[in-house]
């Protein structure tokens, strides 16, 4: 029997609630394969504890395992971003996980805060670039504090980085296209036009777009397609952007989901080590009633299966949540559901065991 070797990182706040939450999913859909989790104490807790932020030989370790799933990482006691560079970024950077994929995807219209969208209407994935953009830390502070302070950040863009970006998108595309029987559709998100560096962007993508002819291929500046996003979401299926730009537009999206406790992501290095998370934070107002809604891990660790090759076992856990859901055995994606982190969990089971 296979066993996967699954680094848990459950982190801070709501992190250790959650994901409490899904491992108790990802043990009840386990079949013909068990897990062996190992867990890691990396959180802003830890760090206020001991001082201690991730060690370069445990980013060697995390790259023999077969999987990390984290929970939720941010301390308000702890220097803003400190633990979040050391261990979201760390692993961003260190196991070179150079896609965010961030699906978009509308289970009950009752969820959905814009008047008459159904699910056939908002169903798109975002491919994030997940290792360039403003987030290489090239930059700093001079003269910190003197009325003659100058701050720089700069921006990123390679070649390199943009062409595997735009080639996983495009076959994202075709595989999303031949599932659902539809024409394939590729919208690159950008701001070019004020941003000139980033026409990089545009020629790559159309480069890269001469291999994929039965993708139709579109663009949209980044301001506009927040916009667009909500008045015509059914007309997007897949969109690639880039780090920063994917960032903010998933938080967007996840409202057109319903809430931000259901929008997950994986971060992947195909055929490598890869990091699963939800999207939201450690939402340290909620933290320890148990109220936070757990879906987004949940989804977290269905997309850690379909990426292991697990894919029943991944569309078990998606229809179980997506009956839940539509059935209008819950109702909402926030703490106001009136259920707990716990019964969220176990009604997710209760279904999964059905689905068998
Ligand atoms: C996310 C988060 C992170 C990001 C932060 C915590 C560094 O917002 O995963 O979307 O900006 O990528
Ligand atoms: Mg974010």
């Amino acid at each position: 029997m296979k066993t996967y070797n699954i680094g848990i990182i459950a982190g801070d706040g709501i992190g250790p609630e959650v994901t409490n939450e899904a491992l108790k999913v990802l043990r009840t859909v386990a079949a013909g394969y068990d897990f062996n989790f190992v867990e890691y104490p990396y959180s802003g807790a830890h760090y206020l504890k001991t001082k201690e932020l991730v060690p370069d030989k445990v980013i060697e370790e995390w790259k023999t395992l077969d999987a990390i799933f984290l929970g939720a990482i941010g301390h308000p006691a702890v220097e803003v971003g400190l633990v979040e560079r050391s261990v979201i970024l760390g692993l961003r950077f260190g196991l070179d996980l150079y896609i965010n994929l961030r699906p978009i995807k509308l289970y009950s219209e009752n969820l959905c805060p814009l008047k008459g969208k159904t699910p056939a209407d908002i169903n798109f994935a975002v491919v994030r670039e997940n290792t360039e953009g403003e987030y290489t830390q090239i930059g700093g502070i001079l003269k910190k504090g003197s009325p003659d302070e100058v701050a720089t950040s700069t921006s990123i863009y390679t070649r390199v980085g943009i062409e595997r970006a735009v080639r996983y998108a495009f076959e994202l595309a075709r595989s999303r296209a031949s599932a659902s029987n539809k024409p394939g559709h590729l919208t690159l998100v950008d701001k070019a036009n004020a941003i000139r560096p980033q026409e990089i962007w545009t020629r790559v993508f159309a480069e890269v777009g001469k291999d994929y002819p039965d993708i139709k291929q579109d663009h949209a500046y980044v301001d506009a397609f927040a916009m667009l996003m909500i008045q015509k979401p059914e007309y997007y299926d897949t969109i690639v952007t880039t780090n920063l730009y994917g960032d903010i537009l998933t938080d967007l999206g996840s409202m057109l989901q319903g809430g931000i406790g259901i929008a997950a992501s994986a971060n992947l290095h195909p055929g490598k080590t890869s990091m699963f998370e939800p999207i939201h934070g450690s939402a340290p107002d909620i933290a320890g009633k148990g109220i936070a809604c757990p879906l987004a891990a949940i989804m977290a660790a269905g997309m850690m299966l379909d990426y292991l090759g697990e894919s029943d076992s991944a569309n078990r856990i998606e229809s179980s949540v997506e009956h839940l859901l539509a059935s209008g055995q819950i109702t909402s994606l926030d703490a106001t559901s009136g259920l707990s982190t716990t019964q969220i969990g176990d009604m997710v089971v209760g279904q999964v065991r059905k689905s068998k």
